[in-house]
């Protein structure tokens, strides 16, 4: 080893030193993040969104960075430097503070904004999206702090809007293209690969989420006086999503696949190599058998084809007990997941134009795009990837795997497209940290050992 890796890696070591003493009040701080309802969706929690965007900035001001609470047209977002040095690299940490709605409460074993520590996890809405893991970072960053700082020019960006479709990020990181200027991001919030195996994700899968509505009569009508005389919009609209499947489970959308890459020889035989059992994953969410599009693995599935799904169905009585009635509206919101080259906009163009064309005339067809965000794929080599992975070396004490997810975050692209940045996705959520539903943990082991990679990281990043 070089002389100046042996004493970047002393550094690194003093750091670790720090973070090791202050875990308790790293699960502390966080559960006072935690403690703040940050629902993004809700109006209601408008108030919520500033003060958990000020508890942000007052970390890093405590920190040593300079700190602004910035408007973006919808919920703020938290940018913080460090003072920035020519001749040094430039880290885009980018993270969410926003979170999901944790409805339905009662299925909650502790309340949602009341975090509780138990089976060494932390349970809170947000606890591993995104809060947890940008905990991680803002935490190494504190602890670097305390040795004088990283010698990497760092700019964070934390923003209030992600679970939302981040529609307001893309006007905003075209606006502060300066500001937010660097050589590399990072990201953390995706998952490992699995407990103890931890990943570096180099692709992410694309959304387009749509809501559909059928409206027929003016008003609900008597299902005995009425029903055989009009068309019932919940009938149709079952026909209608009932047509986006084949029984093969591929969508049946016009054009759907056009553009779809192919999953390679080499991306296959790595990924069938991976520690994958495709029953433990059944046995794990009790289904009673795996389910997909013919001809695919299920990491395949999940991590490089599109897909076609309800999300939200509803139409007519809900109550308790029978009602007769013929809804007079039915609706459902569905969300395509996209793959590399889809293009969203097409995608959305297609399924409306396929909906029409099969949609009778005996009801009206109202579809809405709610937000899309294409599929991303980043690079798999380099010096930042090569940093990435001896640094969570470091963090978990074992080598990654590479990845890819299903899930989306629509700032890769911006930064990508309107930066010419590319991202290191370093997830440290696992598979059953229940986020987006109730119960949501963050694992104790994933905080202190994404902190530990995020600190060497910051120290590593040097060499960039
Ligand atoms: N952090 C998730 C995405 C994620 C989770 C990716 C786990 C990989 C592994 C993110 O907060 C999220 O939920 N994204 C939304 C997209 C958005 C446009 C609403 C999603 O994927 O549904
Ligand atoms: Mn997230
Ligand atoms: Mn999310």
């Amino acid at each position: 080893m070089a002389e100046t890796a042996v004493l970047r890696m002393k550094m690194i070591d003093q750091v670790l030193k720090t973070i090791e003493g202050r875990k308790q009040q790293s699960v502390a701080a966080l559960s006072e993040f935690l403690s703040i309802p940050s629902v993004s969706t809700k109006p209601d929690h408008r108030a919520d969104m500033l003060k958990c965007a000020t508890w942000v900035s007052d970390q890093l001001k405590f920190g040593g960075f300079d700190v602004s609470i910035m408007q973006t047209g919808g919920h703020p977002a938290v940018v913080a430097k460090n003072k920035h040095q020519a001749g040094r690299p430039t880290v885009l940490i980018y993270g969410h503070y926003d979170v999901q709605p944790v409805e339905p409460l009662n299925l909650w074993t502790t309340p949602p904004f009341t975090p509780t520590v138990r089976n060494n996890a932390i349970y809170a809405r947000g606890a591993a999206d995104d809060k947890g893991q940008v905990w991680c970072h803002i935490e190494s960053l504190l602890a670097w702090q305390a040795h004088g700082g990283p010698a990497v020019n760092i700019t964070l960006l934390i923003e209030g809007e992600e679970e939302i479709g981040s529609p307001n990020l893309g006007s905003f990181v075209s606006k502060n293209r300066d500001a937010l200027k660097a050589d590399i991001a990072v990201v953390s919030d995706t998952n490992q690969f699995g407990p103890g195996v931890p990943a570096i994700t180099y692709g992410l899968r694309g959304l387009a989420y749509m809501e559909v509505t059928l409206t027929a009569a003016n008003r609900d009508l008597h299902s005995g006086l009425f029903g055989g005389t009009v068309a019932n919009p919940a009938n149709e609209l079952c026909k209608l999503l009932g047509s986006l499947h084949d029984d093969d489970g591929r969508v049946m959308i016009d054009g759907f696949y056009d553009y779809v890459v192919p999953l390679t020889p080499k991306e296959r035989s790595d990924w069938a190599a991976l520690p994958y059992d495709e029953k433990a994953y059944a046995q794990e969410l009790n289904v009673p058998k795996i389910f997909g599009e013919k001809g695919y693995s299920t990491l395949e599935r999940r991590w490089a084809r599109p897909t076609c799904d309800i999300n939200g169905l509803t139409s007519g009585w809900q109550g308790p007990g029978a009602k007769t009635v013929l809804p007079c509206v039915a609706s459902a919101k569905v969300s395509m997941r996209l793959v590399p080259n889809q293009d969203p906009e097409k995608i959305v163009e297609n399924f409306e134009k396929t909906l029409r064309a099969r949609c009778p005339d005996n009801v009206r067809l109202e579809i809405h795009c709610h937000s899309h965000t294409p599929a991303v794929l980043v690079p798999t080599d380099g010096k930042a990837i090569q940093l990435a992975a001896e640094s969570i070396e470091i963090g978990f004490g074992k080598k990654p795997v590479m990845m890819r997810e299903g899930g989306s975050i629509p700032v890769v692209m911006m930064f990508k497209k309107q930066l010419g940045v590319d991202t290191l996705l370093l997830g440290f959520g696992l598979e059953d940290d229940n986020v987006h539903a109730p119960n949501e943990k963050f694992d104790l082991d994933a905080l202190h050992s994404g902190t530990r990679t995020a600190a060497a990281l910051y120290g590593k990043l040097k060499d960039l």
